[in-house]
């Protein structure tokens, strides 16, 4: 039987099982501070291994550091001791939805995420504060006196973490805003799928910084940096020129083949641009003659041969027939071009050429290129009007039915909307970890209810109080969170109302909170022996079974939005997610016919709490049952 840790996995830890893997013998063993035995690495074994490549400590190398960029890489790695909890009475349609909302610090949650979602992420879309100075930014490690506290210009979030506003003249401006960045985007590339792709919105303040932060993150597989035309008036208040634009930085996992971004053509641009029809659908033609002069007779030879053209039909053909007139790719001034196909493809294409005479008499040959499953690649000026930040501003205003500004800058949801349509159909995960104002969840069911894909998003924002001064606070919302889900469920309805798409448009949400599990179980040496007597049951008394079920699944590594369901067995609760996939009680006394009606389930996992064997024979006979009646079944207890 084995116990769950109940901790998200420690990444410095599987590192260290990466290298274990390739160089076994540089593993080595040290104490840590309670003296308990640990594996670490012997970095003078490993450096001679790769005595070659290694960059000495103190050398040069292209880098871009700032003071806490090792603190950065430890904060990433550390694992929390903290879990999600299910908020199900603020959730929509719990039981059918498979798209989550989780409220609490996204260094936290993507820490939560790691076993369910590694390499399961699509498509990341961020849209964090772009420290301009005015920014609030989510400090780490709350460390700071009450006094210090009332001293400065903080601000508490509504579980007591500290929010900073990062002025300028904050010495380490953008230190700061580069260690909450860096270790959120290190932690957030190992969500994502090989061939996934993360989109992040920017302006001009950090642009430079973050471009190469994100070259060290995914590994030099930048895709492009999209200017945005947002604003076209521009800023008045700006000193020198009046900005109008801000970036999308697009970088990949791995790299990408070509063209994987490009996207169908829309009917508006098929009908100007494929004006012909016939049997096989629209279609334009296309001069067969390479246009470009620097390519001819003299080095493509294989491209320069003659077609005959029946001057009655305008068929083309490779032979030369009666009546038939041969035409080469001769310019007008004699030049000797070429073609773009060779010989082999006009033979195998024929049916698709055709010809033309033009005005002096002389003929043309033209391919026929049809618009079924035309596709183009996007520009890398995104100047269509649909993307302005006024249009995110009234699309939101209009679900609200309020020019009251409940939230500040909204994006267009146009605009997420053609970024997901580059990289994501079926059902896959878009994950946004500074959702704001829920953006992607709208863009993400109106996509699906378009083309009836059944894309997922997980979306993550912080429960950021709203001002009291602010239209947002007088209309009753006290968070961004409460914002985010209530645009959500009106977005939901909208779609529904104006598409009849029969569109997923509910959400699970998460509250990040500190662990299910009672602190002693942590760290025992802290409690001196009289109270640990009072610790009977080593889960806090205010969690329910679906809190430890949650906490299990993450653990576990599965998907948040399985199947959930509790039924009742002899008197107990057993929990079921996703049929028999995993199975769990976490009652005291859990009698021997419950563990046996369990056990004939089949369940691919299951799990009880410690506490819920009444002695070692109890938990022995457990093992025993399991073994006889169902040997698969990985049993854990927590
Ligand atoms: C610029 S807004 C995003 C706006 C969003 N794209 C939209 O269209 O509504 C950034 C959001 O990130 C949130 N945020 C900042 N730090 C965070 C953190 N550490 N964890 C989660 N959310 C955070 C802020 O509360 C803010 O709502």
């Amino acid at each position: 039987m084995r116990k769950l840790t109940m901790k998200s996995p420690d990444l410095t830890q599987s590192n260290i099982d990466r290298i274990a893997e390739w160089f076994p013998h540089v593993i080595t063993e040290t104490r840590d501070a309670d003296g308990n035995l640990k594996r670490a690495i012997d970095f003078e074994l490993l450096r001679q291994e790769l005595s070659g490549d290694l960059v000495e400590g103190d050398g040069e190398r292209f880098q871009l550091t700032w003071p806490g960029k090792k603190r950065a890489i430890l904060l990433a790695n550390a694992p929390t001791d903290k879990t999600l909890r299910p908020v199900r009475e603020e959730s929509a349609d719990w039981e059918n939805t498979r798209h989550l909302y989780i409220e609490g610090d996204n260094l936290d949650v993507l820490k939560l995420l790691q076993e369910s979602y590694l390499n399961k992420v699509k498509c990341i879309y961020i849209d964090p504060p772009y420290n301009t100075g005015k920014d609030f930014i989510y400090r780490d490690d709350f460390r700071m006196s009450k006094r210090e506290y009332l001293e400065s210009s903080d601000q508490l979030d509504v579980e007591g973490n500290r929010l900073f506003l990062n002025t300028e003249s904050n010495g380490r401006f953008h230190s700061d805003w580069l260690t909450m960045m860096y270790s959120r985007l290190k932690i957030a590339r190992n969500l994502l799928r090989d061939d996934g792709v993360i989109f992040i919105s920017i302006d001009d303040h950090e642009l430079e910084h973050l471009r190469m932060i994100c070259n060290e993150i995914f590994s030099g597989n930048f895709v492009a940096q999209i200017t945005l035309l947002c604003n076209p008036k521009g800023r008045s208040q700006d000193k020198y020129f009046a900005t109008n634009h801000e970036y999308i930085l697009v970088y990949s996992k791995s790299e990408l083949p070509k063209g994987y971004f490009s996207v169908s053509k829309d009917e508006e641009q098929i009908e100007a641009e494929y004006p012909e029809i016939d049997e096989h659908g629209r279609y334009r033609l296309l001069e067969l003659r390479n246009t470009h002069r620097e390519f001819g007779r003299h080095n493509r030879k294989n491209l320069f041969y003659p077609f005959y053209v029946d001057p009655e039909t305008a068929d083309v053909s490779l032979e030369p027939g009666e009546g038939r007139v041969k035409v080469e790719p001769i310019w007008d001034d004699g030049f000797e071009g070429c073609w773009t196909w060779d010989r082999n493809k006009a033979r195998r294409e024929l049916h698709l050429l055709t010809a033309k005479r033009s005005a002096n008499g002389s003929w043309k040959i033209y391919r026929k290129s049809y618009a079924e499953g035309a596709v183009k690649m996007l520009k890398t000026i995104f100047d269509d009007r649909r993307f302005y930040t006024e249009k995110g501003q009234a699309a939101f205003s209009s679900l609200f039915g309020t020019k009251a500004k409940l939230f500040q800058a909204p994006k267009s949801v146009e605009l997420i909307k053609t970024l997901l349509r580059t990289v994501t159909k079926d059902d896959d995960i878009v994950l946004d970890f500074f959702s704001g104002s829920a953006t992607t969840a709208q863009a993400v069911m109106e996509l699906n209810a378009e083309d009836g894909h059944r894309r997922r998003y997980i979306l993550v924002q912080l429960p950021e109080p709203t001002r009291e001064d602010s239209d947002a606070y007088r209309a009753g919302f006290r968070t961004i969170a409460e914002i985010g889900k209530e645009r959500i469920r009106r977005a939901a309805r909208k779609i529904r109302e104006e598409t009849g798409a029969g569109i997923d448009g509910g959400f699970r949400v998460f509250r990040l909170d500190s662990s299910n599990i009672k602190d002693v179980y942590y760290t025992p040496g802290e409690f001196v022996q009289t109270e640990l007597s009072g610790f009977v049951s080593n889960i806090k008394e205010d969690r329910t079974g679906e809190d430890l079920l949650i906490q299990v699944m993450l653990e576990l590594g599965l998907d948040l939005s399985l199947p959930m369901e509790s039924r009742r067995i002899d008197g107990k609760t057993v929990h079921y997610v996703a049929g028999n996939s995993l199975m769990a009680c976490f009652e005291d006394n859990v009698p021997e016919s419950v563990i046996r009606k369990i056990a004939q389930e089949r369940p691919l996992r299951v799990v009880f709490r410690d506490g819920s064997f009444a002695d070692d024979a109890a938990r022995i006979n457990v093992e025993e049952l399991f073994r006889i009646l169902s040997p698969g079944t990985d049993i854990r207890v927590l």
